[in-house]
């Protein structure tokens, strides 16, 4: 069985300040869950003091962005062995705010994806249509060249430590979210993908998340659908008892 993955992205929001005590609460609430996998994506500046509250815990560090370069002059951005030290284990890629406002394609994904795995680190694949090309019948064929871009020359072995976040662009931060068989059917045809380049034993083990809107009150519902491995939490996952009582729906399948 696939354990549950639930991960708060908390994108460009908290202080280091708040989100060392965000991320105290977190530790708190979630100290007696077993199954699920708790993961928290402060922004960089907060990373290694929220890696310093969650150390010994079962809270993992992930960020939400990295670079694919080794080092050297990259203004504004952080390498693979950065993110390492701190001890994340986590880092989200390809996340639809990078690809709609800061140039991130399909290829610079795959670079990235490929420096992290090399690093050791676990990607967290973000995919995901607009509305306009759902309405436009392109769903299929936007998800198809985003996984394989993505994955382009990653190995079996290596594809298994990534986990896919399905997040249909238009349901994030919106409050409109997918239905369960939209989200269903959708990443049903994520996996399908996956079983195309590595095999159906790849694609049986490889978790995928839905994102977008996800909350306390339709997060059972979603997760309890049989392609949904957990979440990528934005807005929810700000408040400790609201990304709890996501982590708390996982928990109780
Ligand atoms: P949201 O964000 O939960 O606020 O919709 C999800 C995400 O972008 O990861």
């Amino acid at each position: 069985m696939r354990q549950y993955i639930i991960a708060g992205n908390w994108k460009m929001n908290k202080t280091v300040s708040e989100s060392v005590k965000l991320a105290q609460e977190i530790v708190q609430q979630v100290k007696d869950i077993k199954k699920t996998e708790v993961v928290i994506a402060p922004t960089f500046l907060a990373a290694a003091k929220v890696a310093d509250v969650i150390k010994g815990t079962n809270v993992k560090l992930a960020v939400q962005d990295v670079h694919y370069e080794d080092q050297g002059a990259y203004t504004g951005k952080i390498s693979v062995d950065m993110v390492k030290e701190i001890g994340a284990e986590y880092i989200i890629i390809g996340h639809s705010e990078q690809r709609q406002y800061f140039h991130e394609t399909n290829e610079t994904v795959n670079l990235k994806v490929k420096k992290t795995l090399a690093a050791g680190l676990k990607p967290i694949i973000c995919i995901g249509e607009t509305l306009a090309e759902r309405e436009g019948g392109k769903l299929e064929s936007v998800l198809q060249a985003q996984v394989e871009g993505a994955y382009k020359d990653v190995s079996a072995e290596d594809a298994l430590k990534t986990v896919i976040a399905y997040e249909p662009v238009w349901a994030i931060g919106t409050g409109v979210v997918a239905t369960d068989e939209q989200a269903q059917d959708t990443q049903k045809f994520v996996r399908s993908l996956v079983e195309k380049l590595y095999g159906a034993s790849v694609a049986g083990a490889l978790r995928i998340q839905y994102g977008g809107s996800m909350k306390p009150d339709n997060a059972a519902g979603l997760l309890a659908q049989n392609d949904i491995d957990g979440g990528l939490i934005g807005g929810a996952a700000l408040k400790a008892d609201s990304f709890f009582a996501i982590i708390a729906a996982a928990e109780a399948r």
